[in-house]
Formats: C-alpha cells, sequence, structure tokens
C-alpha cells in the first residue's frame, strides 16, 4: 500500500487512502460485572482500578468523561502489524487500516492524558517509523522526549537459520501531553573526588591591586603550597583557565582580561585571591598564573557551588537504552501466565513508571495482553485501568490481577517494591463480552 508524506506547517505528516475518513464504531454500553470484581480488605486504599474487556476504540470513548485530564501514565504495546498469527491473536491488518486505527485510538488517548501526563509506545522497527509520525503529528512534534532502544533478546540465544536479520531491538516512543510534564529523575551525590585541594598561604600578600572592579592580593611561587587530598565538600576543585572556559565562565573571562598577561610583573606561578568572584560561598577564588617560561595557561580553584541544585545532588538522565534481554527471555511465567503473543517483562513496566508517574497516579493500558501494566501499577501503588477485547482477559489478566492482590503473586517486581498484596479491582465489559466469562470457567 502506498503511504506519502504531506506537508502541514513546515511540518511532514503521513497520509494513507481512507486517512480522514471517521469510522462510527459500533458501541454498547459497559456493564459492570460484579462476579468478576475482586478485592481485598488491607491498608491499600485503591481499590476502584478497572479491568475493561471491551475493545478499546469502543471503551475508550465511553470512559472518555470520566477520566478526561486524568491518566499520568499511559503505556500502550498494540500489536506490531506483523502479519503473523499469534498465540492469542491474529497480528494482520492492512497498513491503511492499521494507522486508521491507531490515530483515532491516540487521539482519544491524549484527551485521557493530565497536562504532566506522558504516553509511552512500544513498537517494533517495522511499524516504528510510521508511529513516530503519527504521534508527532497527534501528540504535537514539540511534546517528543525521547525513543528508548530496548535490547529484547540476545542474538545466540535466537539463532535461527531462516532468519536473515535477528530483531534484538525494539522502541519506545515517549511524548508528554504539555511542556509541563517533567519526569521523575534519579540523583545521585555529586563527586566529590576533584574536590581535593587546599591552598595554603604563609605571608602577607606582596601587594594589594584592583583590577576589574575586584581587589587582589598577590601572592609570589614559593610564599603558597597546593595540597592535593581526598574530595570533600570543603575542598577546591582546580580547572585549567583555557580554551573555550576563557569566553564561557566569568573566572576564566577574568583570567583572560586582567591575569593573563601579568607574568613579566608577579613573576611565574603568581598566586591570585581575587574577591567577590565565584558561587561557592568562600568570598574569593584563587587564581595561578603560567608556571613554566612561554607557558600561558593558568588555573583557578572552585568550591562546590552553594546556591545551586546539584550542591550535593546531581540528576541522572534515563538511559537511552536498556539492555532487557535476560528479562524478555525469563518474564515467561511472570504473573503465573503463560502469554505467547508479547508479554513484556515487569521489570520494563516498573522502570517506565518510576520515572513517569508517583504512588496514587492513573496508569492506562488499552493493549493489555496478559496485563503486566496493571500487575505492576498495583505493585506500585498506582491506580490503573486495563482494556483488552481478547478472552485472555477473563483467563489471563483477571487471574493475574488477582494473585497480585491476595499477595500470592511473589514474580516479578512484588520483592523490589515490598508488595504483599492488597486493593481490588471492578470488571467492566460490553454486552457481547459476556459469554467469555462463563465460557472460560467451564
Ligand atoms: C502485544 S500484546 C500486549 C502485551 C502486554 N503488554 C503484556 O505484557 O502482556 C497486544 C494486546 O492488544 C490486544 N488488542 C489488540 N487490539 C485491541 C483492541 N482494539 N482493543 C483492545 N485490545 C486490543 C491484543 O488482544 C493483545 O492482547
Amino acid at each position: 500500500m502506498l503511504t506519502l508524506f504531506a506537508v502541514l506547517e513546515h511540518r511532514a505528516i503521513l497520509t494513507w487512502p481512507g486517512r480522514d475518513i471517521k469510522k462510527l464504531w459500533p458501541s454498547s454500553p459497559l456493564t459492570e460485572l460484579q462476579d468478576q470484581a475482586y478485592s481485598v480488605a488491607s491498608s491499600e486504599s485503591y481499590h476502584n482500578n478497572l479491568v475493561v474487556l471491551a475493545d478499546n476504540q469502543q471503551a475508550l470513548p465511553l470512559l472518555r468523561n470520566r477520566f478526561h485530564n486524568t491518566i499520568k501514565l499511559i503505556y500502550i504495546d498494540p500489536p506490531y502489524n506483523s502479519g503473523q498469527t499469534l498465540a492469542n491473536y491474529t497480528d494482520k491488518k492492512r497498513q491503511s487500516e492499521w494507522l486508521s486505527a491507531m490515530k483515532a485510538h491516540l487521539e482519544v488517548l491524549r484527551d485521557l492524558l493530565r497536562s504532566d501526563g506522558f504516553i509511552c509506545c512500544h513498537i517494533d522497527d517495522a511499524m516504528g517509523p510510521y508511529l513516530k509520525v503519527l504521534l508527532d503529528e497527534v501528540m504535537g512534534h514539540q511534546q517528543y522526549l525521547a525513543t528508548l532502544s530496548i535490547r529484547v533478546r540476545y542474538p545466540q540465544k535466537t539463532l535461527r537459520q531462516d532468519l536473515e536479520v535477528h530483531r534484538e531491538i525494539e522502541y519506545i516512543h515517549i511524548y508528554k501531553k504539555t511542556p509541563k510534564a517533567r519526569p521523575y529523575l534519579e540523583c545521585q551525590p555529586v563527586l566529590l573526588d576533584k574536590f581535593c585541594y587546599t591552598i595554603n598561604v604563609h605571608c602577607p600578600p606582596r601587594r594589594s591591586i584592583s583590577l576589574g572592579n575586584r581587589t587582589i592580593e598577590i601572592y609570589h611561587q614559593g610564599d603558597y603550597e597546593i595540597i592535593k587530598g581526598h574530595g570533600s565538600p570543603q575542598g577546591l576543585k582546580e580547572i585549567w583557565a583555557s580554551g573555550t572556559i576563557l569566553d564561557s565562565n566569568s573566572s576564566g573571562r577574568f583570567y583572560r582580561d586582567y591575569l593573563s598577561g601579568r607574568v613579566s610583573e608577579d613573576g611565574l606561578g603568581a598566586l591570585y585571591r581575587v574577591y567577590g568572584i565565584g558561587d561557592d560561598g568562600i568570598g574569593f577564588r584563587y587564581f595561578v598564573g603560567p608556571r613554566r617560561p612561554k607557558a600561558t595557561k593558568g588555573k583557578y580553584f572552585q568550591g562546590l557551588p552553594t546556591n545551586s541544585p546539584t550542591n550535593r545532588k546531581a540528576q541522572i538522565p534515563i538511559p537511552g537504552f536498556f539492555d532487557l534481554a535476560g528479562a524478555f527471555g525469563n518474564c515467561r511465567h511472570e504473573g503465573g501466565v503463560e502469554f505467547r503473543s508479547g508479554k513484556k517483562p515487569e521489570i520494563l513496566l516498573s522502570t517506565l513508571l518510576r520515572y513517569f508517574s508517583q504512588p496514587g497516579d492513573w496508569i492506562l493500558d488499552s493493549y493489555a495482553g496478559s496485563g503486566t501494566t496493571g500487575a505492576v501499577a498495583q505493585k506500585m501503588r498506582r491506580r490503573w485501568i486495563m482494556i483488552e477485547r481478547e478472552p485472555h482477559g477473563f483467563t489471563h489478566i483477571l487471574p493475574r490481577l488477582r494473585a497480585v492482590i491476595d499477595g500470592s503473586d511473589l514474580t516479578g517486581v512484588t520483592v523490589d517494591n515490598h508488595w504483599n498484596g492488597g486493593g481490588g479491582f471492578q470488571v467492566l465489559c460490553q454486552e457481547h463480552h459476556r459469554g467469555h466469562s462463563s465460557e472460560d470457567e467451564s
């Protein structure tokens, strides 16, 4: 089939036959299956989670009023349109049909997100680029955060002579609802090992002068010593006053403009104590001029900045690549349900939930599969909605989530989250799905 690029307001968008035909989805109301609901008395307060057993195209518009601007994180793992008949569903649509369904779907999902919410879309290399362009259009390309690359299998474990290429990597496109959305980044202590210098001065300054509106005390080589020890919050860090530092930083510029040409006057290796410069709260900053004839480079010594958030802690950016091949290989038994059609490991979901949500937030997965997202959300004390249209909603999701709630599921991220059970969920269903529940139980 033919896909073309058109240009809208200087941005490329995808077009395909039938793109703008609005399909009216036949919809019947969602009814509650009270006999399938599950909860246990516990200190966990969230019992109003939802399993929706219906086609998401029909279910989402029905949830729109209740959950408009409410969801903090949407994770979707739609069928990749691989052309295969998988164990639990058929993954074969015309490309135009797949794109139309995704577009309609994403438009509703966007409305459910809170202004500080995120959507994470899991996809493979074949459909990933199409989905990315679609997401740019629906979510706005300015809201694009990143595409994470996930190693999902080791090549040596999937050595198959019939394949020309081993598909080892999958992708997660991440968008914000608005620029207000910020991931929750981990912090680590600022490495102090570079703050390892102390400067001891043995005598009064040789001269005191004023340059660039600052008072400067001058010491000669031999009047002071620079001692290198262990890093500490009181230590100084050595920085060469050279290259871009000379233009981009106030201490660098001060050295360039006032100190670099003073060797003939103050001698090699002069120490300058310059008052009123720096953000380390010390009140002055030491500069040292060139120590050897013909050398031009000097240095300065700065303390740990006091007023910046990086004073003691530095944020760790989200890595762009996660090697989860082992976890993908071992997730088969997670949650006590086997699902051979794209089951994701709990560690992947717990990573996303940690970066993009907090306890109590609403999480939505409208392609729930075996219920991984709901299981992890419950263990991490979030509220959640799972939507699944195939009968494995009854055979996989409901038993898996019951085991999480009654505390008997010890797999996946249970232990990491100190999860012992608690909470509950309701089950909503569309009329024609009702039959599955009695079929599956018989
Ligand atoms: C790749 S699987 C998701 C696997 C899931 N992330 C897990 O860890 O188990 C995709 C799921 O989407 C479901 N699905 C596909 N189209 C759907 C639709 N229109 N409405 C609801 N579910 C749908 C499929 O039945 C399948 O269970």
